[in-house]
């Protein structure tokens, strides 16, 4: 599925999003910044599902000594390294194909480990986040950025009428995909966040969890340590 809504991906994301995603993703670079302080230079960081390299490209800007992004989409890769291309990064940032249930890089690698919207898509959840925590030095650094479900007024209703009515006929029309935009709020729906989520890290054995719930609730951003 990724592969075909690849080419409208982005201005999908940033178009549906009025452009909140950025927002959401420079916080993932802010609480990076506030652990790591003056040490981010040092830093390996891995980029699951990484799809056309968002993630990566914004943390890009901390400078750090190396990012990895994996994902299983090739055509998804493909827009991540032209953009990173065009951007002179490609001596900063490599992309490779890999799954979060089996990632294809030794224990104890990585400083930082994060995902964007990508969890709710993994095969096996614990399959992958256990996968993510086997890759961090201990004392590293995971991050996971996810929508979540508002569950105040006025969030609450406002977002169920724009994710289960908009997206799907926007998705639809301007993808072309047919199930691509219906898919997104079903499995946002079906997905456990807040202290659910929080449960399944604490069951991985990740200590000092926070949850930072961003505009209303739409999307959290959960930070654990190994
Ligand atoms: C909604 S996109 C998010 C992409 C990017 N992180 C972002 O913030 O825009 C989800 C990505 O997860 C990838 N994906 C889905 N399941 C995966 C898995 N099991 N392992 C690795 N990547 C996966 C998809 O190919 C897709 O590129």
């Amino acid at each position: 599925m990724f592969n075909e809504i690849s080419p409208r991906y982005d201005f999908l994301n940033h178009f549906l999003s009025f452009g909140i995603d950025h927002i959401w993703r420079r916080k993932v670079v802010r609480e990076i910044r506030r652990h790591f302080g003056n040490s981010l230079h040092s830093l390996n960081i891995l980029d699951v599902a990484t799809g056309t390299g968002d993630l990566a490209l914004a943390v890009a800007g901390l400078q750090p000594a190396h990012i990895d992004g994996i994902d299983i989409s090739t055509a998804m890769m493909e827009v991540a390294r032209r953009k990173v291309q065009e951007k002179g990064l490609a001596q900063l940032i490599s992309f490779r194909e890999g799954e979060a249930e089996r990632i294809p890089f030794s224990e104890d690698t990585y400083d930082v480990v994060m995902v964007a919207f990508g969890v709710r898509n993994f095969e096996d959840l614990k399959g992958g986040l256990n996968e993510m925590r086997r890759v961090m030095k201990p004392g590293g650094y995971m991050l996971i950025l996810e929508f979540s479900h508002p569950d105040r007024f006025p969030m609450k209703p406002l977002y169920a009428c724009y994710s289960k009515r908009m997206i799907p006929l926007l998705g639809k029309l301007i993808s072309r995909h047919r199930q691509a935009y219906t898919y997104l709020p079903q499995t946002v729906a079906a997905f456990p966040d807040g202290e659910a989520f929080l449960f399944i890290l604490r069951e991985l054995g990740l200590q000092n969890l926070r949850q930072i719930r961003l505009s209303g609730g739409i999307a959290t951003l959960y930070c654990a340590e190994k």
